[in-house]
């Protein structure tokens, strides 16, 4: 805080010293570098090797996102599995190909034509739920995905995603299903696919909150 009042003091007697002290934020803060970033391969280019939180130590790759940089709509999930961690690529592995299914055979998109995304770019071990500090360190790459491919519609999988970005503690199951908004674009929370490998009798509860999004999607262009 201290620094910020310091900066904004300095801006109406003395520019070069802004920018040095700008520089040094730029340093110490990886949300001030992801917030300049103009293109999402720059972003990737500021998350660099990443070691920003203690999961850099367990991971094979990190899982940036994949997808169309001017998506409609765009998928945000937890967290890299170990199918993801070993190929740097999100929702790769069982609960992939049904989100995959869903996108495709549901939708009637293809993959490349969406955004997807983790709210962690790195495997949690043993797949826990990524922690705070981590979830701290990576959000702001995620909001600046979000600011870059500027979807009309985000669907959030599952209860870690939702709540997080949400900033919610209702459980999913009172969530999912309607329409909710992260900082200003529209959000349909839903069950996480792996969750419907474990309990399939609730895709049918998936799929009527896709036809909202496919619903919602064809008004935008109507
Ligand atoms: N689960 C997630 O939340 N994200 C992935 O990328 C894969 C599985």
């Amino acid at each position: 805080m201290q620094r910020d009042s310091h900066a904004q003091m300095q801006v109406s007697s003395d520019k070069s010293e802004v920018a040095a002290t700008a520089d040094e934020q730029d340093r110490l803060s990886p949300q001030t570098d992801a917030q300049k970033a103009k293109s999402l391969d720059e972003l990737r280019a500021v998350l660099g090797d990443c070691r920003r939180c203690k999961l850099h130590a367990g991971r094979t790759h990190l899982v940036f996102g994949v997808g169309n940089p001017n998506a409609r709509l765009m998928f945000v999930g937890e967290g890299p599995g170990r199918d993801e961690d070993l190929k740097g690529e999100p929702f790769v592995g069982r609960a992939g190909q049904l989100l995959t299914d869903i996108i495709t055979k549901g939708m009637g998109l293809r993959r490349e034509d969406v955004y997807i995304a983790n709210v962690v770019k790195c495997r949690p071990p043993e797949n826990r739920n990524p922690e705070p500090d981590e979830v701290d360190s990576c959000e702001p790459f995620l909001k600046k995905q979000i600011d870059l491919v500027r979807p009309e519609i985000i669907v959030a999988l599952g209860k870690f995603a939702v709540q997080t970005l949400l900033r919610s503690k209702v459980p999913i199951t009172r969530l999912r299903g309607n329409w909710h908004t992260y900082l200003g674009t529209k959000l349909m929370p839903t069950f996480h696919p792996a969750y419907l490998l474990r309990n399939p009798a609730d895709k049918k509860l998936v799929w009527e909150d896709i036809k909202k999004v496919m619903k919602e999607m064809q008004g935008e262009t109507a």
